[in-house]
């Protein structure tokens, strides 16, 4: 009985309430009119409204305005996190007190796992080399019912395209590339850690209502063309910053033939636009693709209507998008994207007259297939055909050729049908089903040293400098899997796979035939080794969670202290930033990675990218509070000799501060060192709610030349600050500046702060104020 139980909600917990989620799309019709026509994205979206009728009303003109425009406070259905980032969202959600997450979550162990030899042996090492880490997840996982993918099990996009994506759905994911759900139909969208808290703790989590940018597909794709192609065409249509605020969807007669793998691939890719996320609606693919991954059951519950033109899975006939772009797929060719941006798309006819122009390498070391954005069943299969013809003409790769299957259940499928052998005979490295060198776990063997100008060609989604091997001199050329295993026998980055031929040892020469697609096995899906099944996701609050208390990577978050009952005095002014100051400034990324679970050995990096306003030195902050000669030391250091004094400290800084990801790092470490208050001329939107979340007051100049009037030294206090939250942010607030050489001034200011946010900062963190409603 009790295994059944399990089983049953197992299976509930991978579907999302439909049966809500369509009454919801009958409220928020019922809102907005009926004539208005909604995309598959608007209805999924509004559908997992907090309260509809608040969200679509209050800030828009009856509803017509939301996109661009609205603050949607959204309930997911279900949290994805990696190994890397899962360790502070969890240890944030730790210490909220609650034994269970609120919504269907799962961890998933890919990043911390190195390529190099093979998943043989790169896999043990890499368990053993971050054992603390995956024990801690896992515990925790245990502790809290959270389904614990191990190890080896797959990478988190895979994983949820083949587990928990479903249409209709909205998931937030601990990762950039968690949009590949969008190619079964689902609104996944990447976000910080502390946003995935939210979800976990059952608070509304805050989107900016996206506008819609359509893609209108036509034609069919043939020959060597790959649904990859779509997005490397766009990525240079758009540029990488083209898509930001919007939200894509794909729409038109092409999509119908697509498969639901190579949508994901899509998806997948769309953040390299910059986009919230992208979206298909529900196709007969998608059907099928949940057919062959076991899950039957779930297409039916869904009640998959893909001719249904009201459903919440595809959009109504006539609805309205920002833009459009069209995209012939017919007519659609080969691109090879890069070096060093996803965006610099070039068509492969024209590729190798860009390699002598632009004076690129003409021969590389390395292809590499597979990753979370190409290793699909037809991927693969693609590939393998390749090789099978190469073999068949005596030929070789003459690159080194890595395969990395993106889970556990690829890979096995791909094993059973004999694929992973043809690759192995052709020479090539299986590694594990795990990131490995798509972010910078590549052990590369080949003998280039760092600063070698050399180029690699990969089916992987990002190129940016250094990204695969930390090699900032290597160029990484972002291709299809069946483009990068043709060109893999040549070695050459001036090989046309299309148009050329390639001598043998029998001397006559050969030319690839494009390869055909099948995008499903016949047999379905091989389950794969049970070694890697996840943990069943079911609380057991007995279980203990393990962090060792002498570990240098993981530790307690201890709660922070609430807000003083009355107006901050004595807070000193530690530095004043000039320029641009992004989140990697404040908490930078690089080694400080291996610190995301220990908060105050990570804390040790804050700010160190940050340019002294008065000097032009970077991480150079002078203690003006001791006497004669100030001593100078880093910002970090300086910031902790106050906290150990019990000093209190705020940051100046000039606009856009926090611009960049949503690492929530860049919050927790200057209040953990003892900021208080951060002043600005503006901050970024993401940012400055993380500073709330995690008690930190952000304000801004209400004069921005008043930038002029304070600095490092000074002492400020402040008045009306504390009323303010306390009436739930109503109330003028001003600064009482004593000048570090004598002299006084008064600065106005303006904040965000709403009633919840004011709570938020009272209680000391969004977490403090959950906690103390949990006990
Ligand atoms: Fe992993 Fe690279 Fe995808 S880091 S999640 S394989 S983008």
């Amino acid at each position: 009985a009790t295994s059944k139980t399990l089983a049953q909600s197992h299976i509930s917990s991978r579907t999302p309430p439909y049966e809500l989620l369509f009454n919801n799309l009958r409220k928020v019709r019922k809102v907005l009119g009926t004539r208005r026509r909604l995309t598959v994205a608007e209805k999924i979206l509004y559908s997992h409204l907090h309260n509809i009728e608040d969200s679509l009303l209050s800030n828009t003109q009856n509803g017509h305005q939301i996109r661009g425009d609205a603050t949607l406070q959204i309930k997911p259905d279900r949290v994805a996190m990696q190994d890397a980032s899962a360790q502070m969202a969890l240890l944030q959600f730790m210490s909220c007190g609650l034994p269970s997450t609120a919504v269907p979550t799962s961890i998933h162990c890919d990043h911390m796992i190195v390529g190099e030899r093979g998943a043989d042996v790169d896999l043990p090492a890499s368990v053993t080399g971050n054992k603390e880490v995956f024990d801690f997840l896992e515990s925790a996982a245990k502790r809290y019912g959270i389904e614990f993918w191990p190890p080896g099990a797959g990478i988190i996009h895979q994983t949820v395209l083949e587990n928990y994506a479903v249409p209709g759905l909205m998931m937030l994911g601990t990762d950039s590339h968690t949009p590949n759900a969008g190619g079964l139909g689902a609104i996944a969208i990447g976000v910080g850690g502390a946003d995935a808290v939210d979800a976990m703790v059952d608070a509304p989590w805050e989107l900016k209502a996206p506008k819609i940018l359509g893609i209108n597909l036509e034609g069919r794709l043939s020959g060597w063309t790959a649904p990859k192609d779509v997005i490397m065409k766009l990525a240079g249509l758009l540029t990488v910053r083209g898509g930001t605020g919007f939200l894509i969807e794909y729409f038109g007669p092409g999509v119908d033939t697509l498969s639901c793998t190579g949508m994901a691939t899509i998806c997948n890719m769309g953040a390299e636009v910059g986009a919230t996320t992208s979206i298909f609606p529900c196709t007969k693919s998608m059907k099928d693709y949940l057919d062959s991954t076991h899950r039957s059951d779930i297409a039916r519950s869904a009640h998959i209507a893909v001719n249904e033109p009201t459903s919440l899975f595809t959009a109504d006939e006539g609805a309205e998008y920002d833009d459009i772009i069209t995209i012939d797929l017919s007519t659609l060719e080969p691109h090879i994207n890069g070096p060093f941006t996803p965006d610099l798309s070039t068509p492969i006819s024209q590729f190798k007259d860009a390699v002598k122009v632009n004076e690129w390498p003409e021969s590389f070391g390395a292809g590499l297939i597979g990753s979370c954005t190409n290793s699909s069943y037809q991927d693969m299969t693609r590939a393998e055909q390749l090789v099978k013809q190469a073999s068949a003409a005596g030929l070789e790769p003459k690159a080194d050729f890595f395969i990395t299957p993106g889970s556990e259940q690829i890979r096995a499928t791909l094993a059973a049908g004999g694929t992973l052998e043809t690759f192995s005979s052709a020479g090539g490295t299986i590694l594990a089903n795990a990131c490995g060198p798509c972010i910078g776990q590549w052990k590369r063997t080949d003998g280039v040293s760092k600063g070698e100008k050399n180029a690699i060609f990969s089916s992987y989604n990002r190129n940016f400098k250094g990204r695969n091997d930390g090699n900032p001199s290597t160029m990484n050329f972002l291709a299809s899997p069946e483009i990068v295993t043709a060109m893999s026998y040549a070695g050459s980055t001036t090989f046309n796979p299309l148009t050329d031929s390639l001598p043998t040892p029998s001397g006559t020469p050969f030319q690839f035939t494009p390869p055909f697609s099948i995008k499903l096995p016949f047999r379905g899906f091989a389950q794969g080794n049970p070694e890697f099944a996840p943990t069943p996701g079911v609380p057991e609050s007995a279980h203990p969670v393990i962090i060792s208390p002498t570990s240098d990577r993981l530790a307690v978050l201890e709660p922070f202290s609430p807000f003083p009952s009355g107006e901050l005095e004595g807070l000193r002014v530690l530095y004043k930033v000039k320029g641009q100051c992004t989140t990697d400034t404040i908490s930078a990324a690089g080694p400080w990675l291996k610190y995301k679970g220990h908060l105050p050995n990570i804390s040790a990096n804050t700010l160190i990218g940050a340019v002294n306003a008065e000097t032009g030195e970077t991480n150079v902050a002078y203690d003006h509070f001791e006497p004669g000669e100030p001593p100078k030391s880093g910002i970090p250091q300086l910031a902790g000799k106050w906290k150990d004094q019990g000093k209190e400290w705020m940051v100046v800084a000039e606009g856009n501060y926090g611009e960049g990801s949503a690492r929530e790092h860049a919050a927790l470490q200057p209040r953990y060192l003892g900021g208080r208050v951060i002043l600005a001329k503006s901050f970024a939107r993401i940012h400055e709610t993380n500073l709330k979340k995690q008690g930190i007051v952000p304000l801004v100049f209400e004069n921005e030349a008043d930038y002029e009037e304070i600095g490092a030294g000074d002492v400020v206090s402040t008045v009306g600050l504390y009323d303010m939250l306390q009436n739930g942010g109503k109330g003028d607030v001003n600064l009482k500046i004593e000048k570090r050489g004598g002299g006084k001034k008064i600065i106005n200011v303006k904040h965000t702060i709403s009633p919840g946010q004011a709570g938020f900062i009272l209680a000391g963190s969004a977490l403090n104020l959950m906690a103390n409603k949990a006990a």
